[in-house]
């Protein structure tokens, strides 16, 4: 397995020196939709997560970012129901909570877009958007599906949300993985999320693609959802972010407010100045000796004084 089994070589940036958020005057008024305190997981004796302190509010957007194996997922299925913390306290519209399945985080407002989402591509738009909350009219062995509500409703909510489908009876499958997404957004907005969960919904998605799932975010915090966006790309998030979370190897790197990162900043953090500081401490046991070498060297110099000048 990966390398969170590793004493993390980058300790010496989890401290709370990093933690550079202050209470938050403007919205202190209003109480974060989930929190989590100094939050940890363990599989086992692999620590997936430690100490993560972070808020979802309102209206805004928080993003999570790191590298593959940097534990994303792992945050996010914790908030989300699938997994439990081991560590640390979540919190829930305040209140203490430990969720034993997603239907009881999806209880609390709590809905979760996967990467690779449930969808069946074969069946229409409208029946995908109702999928497992289907709507039905009548009563006792009268009851049936009420179709024409549900391809009504779907094509108003997907309108709405600015995806003008033409006909919502054609199969999923046919739409891209940009309108998936985002069909998948407008369907957790209809069915009452507070808080919506996406789960690296930009990777498999080209340029364009990602720009409309960046709008349906922007969409979705307009309509007050607390939004956490899960990427390993900065400008995805920089944008559409209100606060950005770096992981690494488990631990938070920094969680910060807009204001007080750049998208400099925040790309430097991705790129591990750890990393680059070991590399530089191997160019020099190598001894730097050619010129090239040097330039690389002064180059890691460089970028390592850039993200350590915050
Ligand atoms: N169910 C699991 N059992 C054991 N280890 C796991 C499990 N899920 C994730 N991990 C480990 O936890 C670490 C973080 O994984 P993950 O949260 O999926 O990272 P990311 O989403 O950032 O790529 C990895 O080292 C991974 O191998
Ligand atoms: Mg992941």
């Amino acid at each position: 397995m990966s390398a969170t089994t590793h004493e993390p070589v980058d300790g010496h940036t989890d401290d709370a020196a990093e933690r550079s958020q202050e209470p938050d005057s403007a919205s202190a008024a209003q109480s974060p939709l989930v929190s989590l305190e100094s939050v940890g997981k363990r599989y086992g004796n692999i620590i997936a997560l430690r100490d993560i302190t972070m808020d979802v509010h309102a209206g805004q957007v928080t993003c999570v970012l790191g590298d593959n194996g940097a534990g994303k997922s792992t945050l996010i299925k914790i908030i989300a129901g699938l997994h439990q913390h081991t560590e640390g306290v979540m919190r829930v519209h305040g209140e203490e909570t430990t969720f034993d399945s997603p239907r009881d985080a999806l209880e609390l407002g709590i809905a979760t877009v996967y990467q690779d989402l449930a969808v069946v591509p074969l069946m229409p738009v409208w029946r995908n958007f109702f999928l497992g909350s289907e709507l039905t009219t009548g009563w006792g062995p009268l009851k049936r599906l009420d179709v024409n509500a549900m391809k009504r409703i779907a094509k108003q909510e997907l309108f709405e949300m600015g995806i003008d489908l033409r006909d919502v009876d054609q199969p999923i499958g046919t739409l891209s993985g940009g309108e998936r997404q985002c069909v998948a957004i407008a369907r957790a907005v209809y069915f009452g999320a507070k808080v919506l969960i996406l789960d690296e919904p930009t990777a498999a998605l080209g340029v364009k693609q990602s720009g409309v799932v960046l709008r349906y975010i922007m969409q979705a915090k307009q309509r007050g959802l607390g939004v956490v966006f899960i990427t390993h790309n900065p400008h995805h998030a920089y944008p559409v972010g209100d606060r950005f979370m770096v992981l690494k190897r488990g631990r938070s790197l920094g969680y910060h407010r807009k204001e007080k990162i750049s998208i400099d900043d925040l790309t430097a953090q991705m790129a591990g100045g750890a990393e680059l500081q070991e590399l530089s401490h191997e160019l020099a046991q190598l001894g730097g000796h050619t010129a090239e070498l040097k330039q690389v060297e002064a180059d890691v110099a460089e970028s390592l004084g850039r993200s350590t000048t915050r």
